[in-house]
């Protein structure tokens, strides 16, 4: 007999014990809606979907855990208790590895014991890693939690820009990333820094459907010999930080391989510049190197989360992602490192963010969140690195993708761990759609029109393609993207989703080109813009 793990299908890791009601709407009124939010995927009421895969960020179901932690929420202005427990959870998933010190428990028990609790977590002194703890926080602060991942963006980038403006007021400067996320990328180049992408060049290639359980290509990857070349062009002096995204949501959803986080770190050691993680969703990537990179198979998660982290100076986070909190984001670099020592020009660069963090976020210990969501994000981090949780959501998103792929859909194989990716390109060959009649948007306006299901085009709209000149258009994938929820939906939302898409896929003639009605110019402009679809062409 098959044990449990053979069956081929993943042991179920959770059941739900809160249900939701799907409001019945007719494709008349979702017409209407659409044609009042002028056809803009993001402005369209949520309560009126069926399905919503717009994005996977913040849209999770906590677990029962983190609502029972939500009561522990401690919404004091100055050093609330669930700072002190956030940053040692910070410790334990980055940095501990098997050896972890659940300071929480302390919390969620309810210890009365003062001197335990002053010595074990109000005053505990921590230095040398990414949380600095105790008299090392105030004095060398290097752990910084926001809102969210954009914050940490906008607080590092916009920080660097005033720092790097003192060494070279004229110099131009690069950040090489194996694929900026869109907000990464903007924030970037508000600051007059000039984001580069340095995909794997295989993303779109072909995979076969039988291997996707046997092995891996980490096509999210960054390509080391095009970095190697941007170093040697433009020189240390001009590339402040290399960024590597892990999993890598622009290119696909891909993930990046120990391997590859191994050499990016070798060439930035020997150029003297500090290597960076965009880490929003380490654990689901973590899971990726467990199944299939030579020598992971019987590592921890949090034994290969520990290796990942040790091979980078710093990092910024969206919570909202792999955290499965509502809210959440931070900036980390650790102490005494190569970023600490090449930033701190004219005083401590952790002091410029945290004087940033008080002026626009709230002061250090709540960052813009609340107390309740402190906690339920640092008993998040310890319910993500659960194998079996693991498993089943990246069996999800796999089993989409899979099945979308045997009815014929030219969905990106493997699947990456939070997202499915159709390749538009490949979806319209044969129909005279072009690149820039934006046939991903027309897909996405379908969907939602005939179905309520959303998904969001991740293509030449969204990357602007029109606004590019053709050497950086190369760049741009012609995507659209299903992003999965985390513990949301169940066997019959993908079933459905699978027959809505293979229905359009059918019918592809029908979808129309799309044209932008009011705002083409404005800056991020697929979450702003209004859109016309041609349906008499
Ligand atoms: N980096 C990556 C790789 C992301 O995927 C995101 C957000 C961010 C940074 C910014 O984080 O939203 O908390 O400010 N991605 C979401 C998505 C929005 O749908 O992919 P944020």
């Amino acid at each position: 007999m098959k044990s449990m793990y053979d069956l081929g299908v993943p042991v179920p890791a959770n059941k739900s014990l809160v249900a939701r009601t799907i409001k019945n709407v007719t494709k008349e009124q979702r017409e209407r809606v659409l044609q009042e939010t002028e056809y803009n995927m993001f402005s369209f009421p949520a309560d009126l979907l069926v399905l919503d895969f717009l994005s996977d960020s913040g849209t999770s179901t906590m677990t029962d855990l983190q609502w029972s932690a939500l009561f522990h929420g401690d919404e004091s202005y100055g050093r609330n208790k669930g700072y002190y427990v956030l940053l040692d959870a910070i410790r334990d998933t980055f940095e501990r590895g098997d050896k972890p010190r659940k300071g929480i428990n302390l919390i969620l028990t309810g210890e009365t014991n003062i001197q335990k609790l002053l010595d074990e977590l109000y005053l505990k002194s921590f230095d040398g890693g990414f949380v600095n703890g105790g008299v090392y926080q105030l004095i060398r602060p290097n752990a910084f939690i926001v809102p969210q991942g954009r914050c940490a963006e906008h607080l590092l980038f916009s920080t660097l820009a005033e720092v790097l403006k003192k060494i070279d007021r004229e110099k131009k400067y690069f950040i090489p990333n194996n694929g900026h996320f869109d907000t990464t990328a903007a924030n970037i180049a508000a600051n007059r820094i000039i984001p580069v992408n340095l995909f794997s060049s295989d993303i779109l290639d072909e995979f076969p459907l039988d291997q996707i359980e046997i092995k891996n290509p980490f096509k999210g990857d960054m390509d080391t010999k095009k970095l190697e070349e941007l170093i040697n062009i433009e020189g240390r002096g001009s590339i402040p930080l290399i960024y590597l995204t892990i999993t890598n949501n622009t290119a696909a959803g891909q993930p990046v391989s120990i391997k590859n986080i191994k050499s990016v770190q070798k060439i930035a050691k020997n150029s003297g510049i500090p290597l960076f993680f965009d880490a929003c969703r380490f654990a689901e990537n973590a899971f990726f190197i467990k199944k299939f990179e030579n020598g992971y198979q019987n590592q921890s998660i949090l034994r290969i989360i520990k290796e990942m982290f040790s091979y980078v100076d710093g990092f910024t986070i969206s919570f909202k992602k792999d955290g499965l909190a509502n809210m959440g984001g931070g900036l980390f670099f650790r102490d005494n490192g190569d970023f600490h020592k090449r930033f701190s020009i004219n005083g401590d660069i952790g002091l410029r963010f945290k004087e940033k963090q008080i002026l626009t976020f709230g002061n250090d210990s709540y960052g813009g969140l609340s107390g309740r969501d402190i906690m339920a994000l640092t008993v998040g981090l310890y319910e993500i690195v659960k194998e079996p949780y693991l498993n089943g959501r990246i069996g999800q998103v796999r089993d989409f993708a899979k099945k979308l792929a045997q009815n014929g859909i030219p969905v990106i194989l493997p699947a990456g761990g939070h997202a499915v990716y159709i390749d538009m390109e490949k979806f319209f060959q044969g129909t005279n759609m072009k690149i820039d009649d934006f046939g991903g948007v027309g897909f996405t306006i379908e969907l939602l029109k005939h179905y309520g299901i959303r998904a969001c085009e991740l293509g030449p709209f969204a990357f602007e393609w029109d606004k590019k000149p053709p050497e950086q258009r190369k760049d741009i994938f012609n995507l659209v993207r299903f992003a999965v929820p985390r513990n949301v939906y169940n066997e019959s939302h993908i079933a459905y989703a699978v027959a809505a898409i293979t229905e359009l896929y059918h019918d592809r003639q029908k979808i129309p080109k799309v044209k932008i009605s009011r705002g083409a110019d404005l800056r991020l402009r697929h979450f702003q813009t209004g859109l016309q679809p041609i349906y008499n062409e």
